[in-house]
């Protein structure tokens, strides 16, 4: 913790944890990778002081709250186009691309992966065309393979599959740097970012210690590809069997399910309380759900392995013996 961000030790470490996480994402040659602080919530004003000119407008996807809140963001600084929303389906579906109305003049195209809050999640990337595509993957990112080179940019707060808070990642391609606002802080313009190795200040060495670990530990798994197996043998254990009682229902269409956070209802919420109760007393824990939407929610990240999800559905099946 004390080591200076200058010293050859702490270069080395950074370098390593950029090369480890351009190895696990096949990231080409033309994207920058930079460590940034903030969180995502900085992102979403960010992008637009760096993509967004002045009297210009980008289109944004709305499926939930972290998009509303990038779109709230944006619209501070010009003029934002919500392009598609999941509104019209209580947020419990997609909509498909056939229904979105892209302009040809965007400066990108804003969307959110996999909404953590809500559990929806695109199994496929949209078709921008020339249009610069930008996804927050705070809550997916490593979570299975992504082909990077169908997107502008895509940025994630750390502290899900990566490591702890405090650090954000940001793949970027070259072609978009440079682009800052006049008004842009210093600080915030990717340009200066990219050009000073993330250090433009001090980074958050720790943090950034840590992910790399992460990074390894993942490549240890076997990489991207092996933990996607695991994700999926996780989500479907957890899916299956929520679909299969009587107690517990998600409501979101199968087809746009994450696989990284699973929000779940009982059917009678008094049996709320217990059910958390009972769970804790077992270890499993931070299963209820967001202050937004209440309910249970299971975030199934990377950590999380499937004996934690085998003892997540056999703790429910017990509880749905007892009170179904
Ligand atoms: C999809 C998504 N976007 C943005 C954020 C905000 O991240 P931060 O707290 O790092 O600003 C979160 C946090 O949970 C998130 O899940």
């Amino acid at each position: 913790m004390e080591m200076s961000h200058r010293s050859d030790e702490f270069v080395s470490i950074a370098t390593q944890a950029e090369q480890d996480l351009r190895d696990l994402l096949n990231i080409p040659s033309n994207y920058k990778v930079l460590f940034l602080q903030g969180g995502a919530s900085q992102q979403f004003a960010q992008i637009p002081l760096n993509l967004l000119p002045e009297g210009g407008s980008a289109d944004y996807i709305d499926t939930g709250i972290w998009s509303q809140k990038a779109i709230e963001e944006a619209s501070r600084y010009g003029h934002v186009n919500v392009a598609a929303t999941a509104k019209p389906y209580d947020y419990f579906a997609i909509p498909g691309q056939n229904e979105w109305n892209l302009s040809k003049d965007a400066a990108y195209v804003h969307y959110a992966p996999n909404e953590t809050i809500g559990g929806l999640e695109f199994q496929w990337i949209p078709e921008v065309g020339d249009v610069p595509l930008v996804a927050d993957m705070s809550s997916d990112i490593l979570s299975r393979p992504v082909d990077i080179s169908r997107f502008g940019m895509i940025y994630a707060g750390a502290q899900k599959n990566i490591g702890p808070s405090g650090i954000v990642v940001n793949i970027i391609r070259e072609d978009l740097l440079g682009k800052a606002r006049a008004l842009c802080p210093t600080m915030l313009d990717y340009k200066v970012a990219a050009d000073n190795g993330s250090m433009y200040n001090t980074p958050p060495t720790l943090a950034w210690y840590l992910s790399g670990l992460v990074f390894q530990w993942l490549k240890e798994q076997g990489g991207v590809d092996a933990i996607a197996r695991l994700n999926d043998v996780k989500q479907r254990t957890l899916y299956d069997f929520i679909d299969a009682s009587g107690l517990y229902s998600n409501p979101i269409n199968k087809s746009d399910r994450s696989w990284m956070n699973v929000p779940f209802r009982l059917a009678d919420d008094r049996l709320d309380k217990p059910f958390l109760v009972g769970a804790e007393a077992r270890g499993l824990l931070n299963l209820k759900g967001h202050r937004s939407v209440g309910g249970m929610r299971a975030s199934i990240y990377n950590a999380v392995d499937i004996t934690a999800v085998n003892a997540l559905v056999a703790y429910m099946a017990e509880f749905e013996k007892e009170h179904g």
